[in-house]
């Protein structure tokens, strides 16, 4: 670590760029890390009341949204940043990027700061499967997946391996409006178990599908999915409906299932729960977890997880990487913040090499 002669030894923050991320993920292996992600957001949405919690702060651009998404428990304060422009990639750029910290509540001081598009990909697929593993058709074993882009293999490996012991997705039905998209995602994923059908559009990938991700990128009120394509028992992962006036569900479609969010007050600004009037029923996810709201009630019943993206995931992403960066020695530590051996003397830490030129 670079620290300047003053600086105070006890406040280090572990920095993990994308490179000792993509380390980290390549020595633990992907699945198990979407396992564990899995495992600590669990383990976050059971002491649900514990965190303090709020609808993240959205900045809109005709082109996007920037956000930022804080919430704290006891111990840690998280937040991240995340973008989400539809349109970068025709420019070359990702249409999601992420970054995060995680600082002691104690003390307030910021322990690690992380790149978190690949964990933002990894938890979202994380909470995908934990939700269907609660809400889906047991032995449910082909899914629909339609938008093949950056997200799209994460969830398939989720739904993979996180339904339950002896179960899992077997085989999946593909469809982008960008055949290279699918042409991507067959390569990324020919190692890995998975039957792939290639289908030339979502109502024919949606036949024969217990379960229907779609994760799609269209800065508009969007149907992907309408009525005349569902089947009696699917359950629905609905992913890219995730900002005002960008939607992925017909109506119909939420008002012929039993509709299961994250955080209320954030998902009818930002989920296809947008669509539907203010008194339109929903049941947070973690009272499916706690046993207090029931989940999927019948094997007919159509189920619709209206994912958006909560800072709880990430709260538990980065508790999780840092535990696991820690173990493995990852990350460097840096002088994120000025912080003085004598901490009044903030103003003495300008007396480097030279003292500070005071003059007006
Ligand atoms: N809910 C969450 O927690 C969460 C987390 C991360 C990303 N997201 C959202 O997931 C979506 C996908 O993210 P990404 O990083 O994979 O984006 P991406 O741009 O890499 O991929 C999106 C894909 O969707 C395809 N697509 C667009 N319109 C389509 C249509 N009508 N039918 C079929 N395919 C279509 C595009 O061709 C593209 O390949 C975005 O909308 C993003 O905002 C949500």
């Amino acid at each position: 670590m670079r620290s300047s002669p003053a600086a105070n030894p006890g406040v280090h923050t572990r920095f993990l760029d994308a490179a000792a991320v993509r380390a980290l993920v390549q020595r633990i292996g992907l699945p198990a890390c979407i396992a564990g992600v899995a495992g600590q957001i669990e383990a976050h949405f059971r002491r649900w009341p514990e965190f303090d919690k709020s609808a993240r702060i959205a900045c809109h651009h005709p082109l996007g949204v920037a956000e930022l998404m804080p919430v704290a428990d006891g111990e840690h304060f998280a937040f991240k940043y995340v973008n989400g422009h539809p349109g970068n990639t025709a420019a070359g750029l990702p249409t999601v990027m992420a970054f995060g910290a995680l600082a002691e509540m104690a003390t307030g001081t910021p322990r690690l700061l992380a790149e978190m598009s690949l964990l933002t990909a990894i938890r979202t697929a994380a909470m995908s499967a934990l939700a269907a593993r609660l809400l889906a058709r047991p032995g449910s074993r082909t899914m629909a997946l339609v938008g093949n882009g950056a997200q799209a293999e994460f969830q398939a490996l989720a739904f993979r391996d996180l339904l339950g012991p002896g179960l899992g997705i077997t085989t999946l039905r593909l469809f982008d409006v960008d055949p290279a998209a699918t042409a991507k995602l067959c390569r990324n994923l020919a190692g890995a178990g998975l039957a792939l059908q290639v289908c030339a559009s979502t109502a024919e990938a949606l036949q024969g599908a217990d379960i229907v991700t779609t994760v799609t990128a269209d800065k508009r009120r969007a149907t992907i999915v309408t009525p005349e394509m569902l089947a009696p028992g699917m359950h629905l992962n609905a992913v890219g409906g995730d900002c005002p006036g960008k939607t992925e569900l017909h109506p119909e479609v939420l008002r012929a299932a039993s509709v299961f969010v994250e955080y209320e007050p954030q998902s009818r600004i930002e989920g296809d729960l947008q669509q539907m009037p203010a008194d339109f029923p929903v049941t947070e996810f973690w009272r499916v977890l706690d046993g207090s709201a029931p989940g999927r009630r019948d094997q007919t019943e159509i189920t619709v997880f209206d994912s958006v993206g909560f800072a709880l995931e990430d709260h538990a992403a980065l508790v999780w990487l840092q535990a696991q960066a820690q173990q493995l020695g990852l990350g460097t530590p840096i002088e994120l913040v000025a912080a003085p051996a004598d901490p009044k003397d903030l103003f003495g830490t300008l007396h480097g090499a030279a003292a500070p030129a005071l003059a007006a």
